[in-house]
């Protein structure tokens, strides 16, 4: 046995027991004769002395320690005096007075210590990740996971779910990322794609009898990376027969309480509250709204139709074109005219907003600032009522049409929040969104696309449309069988019921302007599967990193993932994507052009 007892376990209790640590030196100090050693591992960290009036030999060789030394230490636990008792630790009652030393391993000089109190710098944390990985936060947060993860799995399994693996080496997904692909060596010419999810194999899995699985599963995803996005992250994937969208809910709800109280120790209230998408993009303007604070979008389109302001009016007057604004609480007195035009500034670069109109409401419950000279005091009036003004409010106005309105509306509101603290940082807020629309027009492609995947079901009353190819405001009116779980403003979650009947699949296929030909050479093997007995079925997926990082109280997804890729799909600390020796690119028969160095300028 190397070790008899961790750096963590140590009390008052254990004075007088013989113990053997290991670890890392966390910190040597040298006190004139009597050397302090803290050591490290990953349950807490416990002070050793050296003494040199006890053993001269030991104390020359404990003085040639270096932070981060990994070393095994023998001796007797002792109490320390009362006024040396450290009650930041947990193991500050004792210290053990080390009558032996093993080196180990002598560390080089390492580019920052992992017990300090300032985060190193990112880059430098994921070039040594396995030092990053040794702070008590990283630590932390991996354990969250773990426990996260064992109580999906146990969860799952009480009811009846069997975790089946699907292949990594597979078909193109139809999530609607770029795939990651990997070439054939023996088929020359031929790639597989990583999955995207296991959205295919789940289902034909459920083709198979297999009525509930779920799956930890890796995914791959070539998109643009964000705070809360991976190029290669985990599901909890699920998927189950003979159900409907209120038994996954319900599933899935279920499992959300098991974890508030597996993992936080709370009690929650079920059911969820839930909102229809069309309500969230109306309130909120974000499928998945942050509902810890109010600052709900008003609509004063009505009111700007009729005013004298250009900028209003004309806006309002044009086909889909939309005013929509906020009331930020009792706020006006901390934004000055300067803090104002940041947010516009900010507004235009992140959204394309042409500008916010604003107002400040006096002691009087008055509209006032520079655009209100534009209008009469009775418009200035319906506005401030829609608005539900006191004294002190600040309102922001957005315009144009329904989508930019949301866009610019959503990110002040969450900035806004953030800033002026409107929420509980420690509150986990959850709610279902629902009734998604089933199709998007891509203005690009001039044709329908699927706003999740095609096989998506839409609700049953909305069946009847499929026959209105026609008749874009009825294609653009059909709700699909989905859901979203948002927590705290963050799609957690989503899935659908699928389709597992042919003609509903042929017709949302043509919609989608996919011949029979182009669906079977895209996704043959399910289109022939579902004809041999799918079961009604359907599933969701939650994003595991998503999960953790907010059970976690983090806004960062790479602070969960142990090595995770940077915001440039890089990984800094292996150096992938890296080039290959020619000789393997000649076994693959590919031939590489010039490389980009830098990615392309938008136009
Ligand atoms: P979807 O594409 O909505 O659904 O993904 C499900 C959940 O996965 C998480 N997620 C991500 N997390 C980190 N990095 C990414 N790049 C990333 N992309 C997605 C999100 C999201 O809610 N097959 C369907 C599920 C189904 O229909 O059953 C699917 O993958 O939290």
């Amino acid at each position: 046995m190397f070790r008899t007892k961790t750096c963590g376990d140590l009390r008052r209790a254990n004075v007088g027991e013989t113990v053997t640590l290991c670890g890392w030196v966390d910190s040597a100090r040298d006190h004139s004769g009597v050397f302090f050693v803290n050591l490290r591992d990953r349950y807490g960290k416990t002070q050793t002395v050296f003494n040199v009036a006890e053993d001269a030999d030991l104390f020359e060789r404990v003085k040639t320690l270096h932070n981060e030394d990994v070393v095994q230490i023998t001796g007797e636990v002792l109490a320390r005096p009362d006024g040396l008792v450290n009650p930041a630790m947990p193991t500050g009652e004792i210290e053990v007075r080390a009558t032996k030393l093993v080196v180990f391993n002598r560390s080089a000089p390492v580019p920052f210590q992992p017990s300090a109190p300032e985060v190193p710098h990112e880059e430098m944390r994921l070039k040594y990740r396995y030092l990053d990985l040794r702070r008590p936060e990283m630590q932390r947060v991996l354990a969250l996971r773990h426990r996260i993860t064992k109580t999906l799995r146990d969860y799952f399994d009480e009811n009846g779910f069997l975790e089946i693996e699907t292949p990594i080496l597979g078909k193109s997904t139809p999530e609607g990322a770029r795939d990651y692909i990997v070439p054939s060596r023996i088929t020359q010419g031929a790639f597989y794609a990583l999955p995207q999810s296991p959205q295919l194999y789940k289902q034909l899995l459920m083709i198979a009898g297999y009525d509930r699985y779920v799956q930890v599963a890796r995914c791959f995803r070539d998109e643009d990376l964000r705070a809360d996005r991976q190029p290669e992250f985990t599901q909890l994937d699920l998927e189950m027969s003979f159900i409907d969208r209120e038994d996954i809910i319900d599933i899935v709800s279920k499992l959300v309480a098991r974890l508030m109280k597996d993992v936080k120790g709370e009690e929650i209230t079920l059911p969820i509250p839930r909102i229809s998408y069309d309500e969230a993009m109306e309130r909120f303007g974000s499928d998945s709204p942050d509902l810890r604070f109010g600052m709900e979008l008003k609509d004063i389109t009505d009111i700007a139709k009729n005013v004298e302001f250009r900028v209003f009016r004309s806006v309002a007057e044009s086909k889909d074109g939309r005013v929509r604004g906020i009331n930020v609480k009792d706020a006006a007195d901390k934004f000055s005219r300067k803090d104002i035009d940041g947010l516009i500034t900010w507004t235009a670069e992140q959204f394309g907003a042409k500008g916010i109109v604003w107002f400040k409401v006096d002691d009087d419950g008055k509209l006032t600032g520079s655009s209100a000279k534009n209008f009469t005091l009775e418009e200035l009036d319906a506005i401030g009522a829609r608005l539900e003004v006191e004294p002190n409010d600040l309102l922001l106005f957005s315009c144009g049409d329904f989508t930019l309105t949301c866009r610019v509306l959503n990110g002040l509101r969450r900035r806004l929040a953030a800033q002026l603290k409107l929420y509980d940082p420690e509150e986990m807020n959850f709610c279902w969104v629902v009734n998604f629309p089933m199709f998007d027009w891509d203005e690009e492609e001039n044709r329908w696309v699927a706003m999740h995947h095609p096989f998506t079901m839409p609700l049953d009353e909305d069946l009847p449309k499929l026959d209105c190819a026609d008749d874009p405001d009825a294609i653009r009116s059909i709700r699909a069988q989905a859901y979203d779980l948002v927590l705290n403003g963050f799609e957690a979650g989503g899935g659908t019921i699928r389709i597992h009947d042919g003609d509903v699949q042929n017709k949302v296929f043509s919609l989608l302007g996919m011949t029979r030909e182009l669906a079977k050479e895209q996704f043959g093997f399910l289109v022939d599967a579902l004809q041999f007995g799918a079961p009604p079925h359907g599933g969701l997926a939650l994003g595991l990193d998503r999960v953790v990082m907010l059970f976690a109280g983090i806004d960062n997804i790479r602070d969960c993932i142990a090595f995770p890729k940077t915001t440039k799909a890089s990984d800094l600390m292996t150096g992938a994507p890296s080039e290959v020796a020619p000789r393997q690119l000649e076994e693959l028969a590919i031939k590489t052009t010039a490389v980009k160095e830098e990615p392309e300028e938008k136009e």
